[in-house]
């Protein structure tokens, strides 16, 4: 196949042009998916039983549809071990630790992140889908890892 060369230049710069649009995009695409977990608010793992934020863990209601819950994660479960918010959603979800390294994990959304005892970790998500949402610990963390899990009710 032979191209005339101008069609060559424009083939050229059309491809070009697609390679840095990906680039860019897939620059951002990675600068927002990879927000450092929030650092700033330290606890003392020993006595979340006095600390503000989670000597009362559960769901607390922000405006029309945001919600914040505060969970501890501990071997081998999660309290509270069940919330439930209406559809559509947005849940911030402020998590620690009790002991050791777990994870805070929902399948099938982008909620994947661990809990390291002494740090409040985060994420967001919005639930647009009515149904029963499983919480899992991808960090082994022991006889009971496989256990460890906690349930968000999304009603309709
Ligand atoms: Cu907690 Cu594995």
């Amino acid at each position: 196949m032979h191209l005339h060369k101008y069609e060559k230049i424009w083939l050229i710069f059309g491809v070009s042009s697609l390679i840095l649009f990906l680039t860019i995009l897939g620059v951002s695409a990675f600068a927002m998916g990879h927000h450092p977990p929030s650092h700033m608010h330290t606890v003392d793992p020993q006595n979340l039983n006095n600390d503000p934020m989670f000597s009362n863990p559960g769901l607390e209601q922000i405006d029309d549809t945001t919600y914040r819950a505060t969970i501890i994660g501990q071997a081998f479960g999660y309290s509270p071990s069940v919330i439930e918010v209406p559809v559509g959603s947005t849940v911030e979800f402020h998590v620690t630790s009790a002991d050791v390294v777990h994870s805070f994990t929902i399948p099938g959304t982008n909620v994947n992140f661990m809990l390291t005892p002494g740090h409040v970790n985060m994420s967001v998500h919005t639930f647009h889908e009515p149904g029963e949402y499983l919480v899992i610990c991808n960090e082994y963390c022991g006889t009971g890892h496989h256990h460890m899990q906690m349930r968000i009710e999304v009603t309709p």
